[in-house]
């Protein structure tokens, strides 16, 4: 017998806006698990009021219901069972405006960050959020998980970029809060609630976000560097430098760098002598001044010996193929087990910190390996834990690449979030203070607990 929820919100918003479960399990669970999608029931709403008449109806109804972006959060936080309502964004994917001179653009939750960029970019400007998944990943699910990525050293992360959203609360109501103005102290600035919480205190159906100018100058480098107090002080060096046009500043520790160019079958632009690489970009809007300081620039690194060695990428095609090593790690995934981390910590820490949970990592494995890479300048760094064993080994692992965080003030999430697969670890992060204060939210805004079961909390 077809469950009534199935056959309520098909009477809600037809038939062809809602699949079962055999429609459902043609879909992959994510970006990161390939098993057949499990649910009761997935909705694609086309826009707010419909979204609003499934949470409305699953709210009547006592019904769970995980939403989805573009599926590739790395901390199991889509992942639905065979009881939940499923609520897919897909069908709400539009660029709806841009708008030159408040500097803006409203999107809709569904679309694809990338399609955002393009679309942004043929209008003459710059939406700055970018990360590895650009091509899936939705900007909803960017503000649902307060995306960060690699031009975060320059604009911040999404919560930085939104002006205003619209959301739907676990009841149905629809909170539109689409303010596009950077200036807005009225009260309290609702739209923070639904930014970073994973969806577990309503869902983004739109967004105001903010739009720069569109770069016409890019440098790149590729460095090769001998120790990590050579990485901080060429980092000093560009901010010093570069100031604001330094828009990235990506570290690969050997290991990866080896693994990707040798494994990964990318080509190796660099000898694989070296404890760390970085890629680095600047971008302006002068072009004989912007060639000149990057020029300076990279000159001072190598005379104050910061440097060992640099290439500089002649075309698109060299500069996409330097950072599809930084970015495309397929090849890490292939080992079985891997675990990938996304951890804070102080830049000065970092050194230490990959050395001791890499010591902890072989003590405990033999085998095992610690390929890392990140984002130096945010405190973010990436490690890949492969035990080359077959072992269910994802607590201990946790354990030794959490704990080490402690002593350093680190953070257990620096920009995945907490999901399902962080729960054990949210109080090393967070106070008892504050974890009370988010069960406090949750159990308002969403008090029969419908919304992402299961997550964060
Ligand atoms: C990246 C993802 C793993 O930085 O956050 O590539
Ligand atoms: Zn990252």
């Amino acid at each position: 017998m077809m469950d009534s929820i199935i056959k309520t919100l098909r009477q809600a918003i037809g038939d062809e806006a809602i699949l079962e479960a055999a429609d459902i399990a043609e879909r992959a669970t994510s970006y990161w698990d390939s098993a057949p999608m499990r649910g009761k029931a997935l909705a694609l709403p086309r826009n707010t009021d419909e979204v609003a008449t499934v949470l409305q109806t699953c709210h009547a109804a006592g019904q769970s219901v995980v939403t989805q972006g573009g599926l590739t959060n790395a901390v199991t936080a889509a992942k639905p069972n065979d009881d939940d309502v499923i609520l897919s964004l897909e069908k709400m994917n539009r660029v709806i405006e841009i708008d030159a001179i408040g500097s803006l653009a409203v999107v809709e939750a569904g679309a694809v960050l990338q399609n955002v960029q393009d679309v942004v970019d043929e209008a003459g400007l710059r939406f700055p959020l970018d990360l590895g998944a650009r091509g899936s990943c939705t900007i909803g699910g960017n503000i649902a998980t307060n995306a960060g990525g690699i031009n975060v050293l320059r604009y911040g992360m999404i919560r930085d970029l939104v002006l205003g959203l619209e959301a739907v609360l676990a009841d149905g109501t629809v909170l539109s809060s689409m303010n596009r103005m950077l200036k807005n102290n009225a009260g309290y600035d609702l739209k923070q609630l639904f930014i970073g919480t994973e969806g577990t205190l309503g869902v983004v159906t739109r967004a105001v976000v903010r739009l720069f100018p569109r770069p016409s100058t890019r440098h790149t480098a590729f460095v090769a560097l001998d120790d990590f107090e050579h990485v901080q002080a060429l980092l000093v060096l560009l901010r010093e430098q570069l100031a604001d046009s330094l828009s990235a500043f990506e570290i690969l520790w050997q290991d990866y760098y080896r693994f990707v160019t040798t494994v990964g079958g990318h080509r190796a632009p660099l000898s694989p002598e070296h404890p760390f690489y970085v890629v680095f970009e600047s971008e302006g809007n002068d072009a004989a001044l912007d060639e000149q300081r990057f020029t300076h620039v990279l000159t001072t690194a190598f005379d104050n010996g910061l440097i060992d060695d640099a290439v500089i990428p002649k075309s698109d095609n060299e500069r996409n193929a330097i950072w599809e090593i930084r970015e495309n790690f397929e090849s890490i995934l292939e080992c079985d087990p891997v675990y990938l981390y996304d951890v804070s910590l102080p830049v000065g820490e970092m050194a230490t910190y990959v050395d001791t949970i890499k010591g902890n990592i072989k003590a405990r494995w033999p085998n095992g390996e610690c390929y890392t890479m990140g984002h130096v300048a945010d405190g973010n760094l990436h490690p890949f834990v492969c035990p080359n064993e077959p072992v269910d080994g994802k607590a201990i692992s946790d354990a030794l690449v959490y704990e080490p965080l402690r002593a350093i003030g680190g953070s257990v999430s620096a920009e995945h979030g907490i999901g399902m697969d962080k729960k054990d670890w949210l109080d090393q992060s967070r106070s008892d203070a504050e974890v009370a204060l988010m069960r406090t939210l949750k159990s308002t805004l969403d008090p029969q607990g419908i919304l992402n079961p299961g997550q964060v909390l």
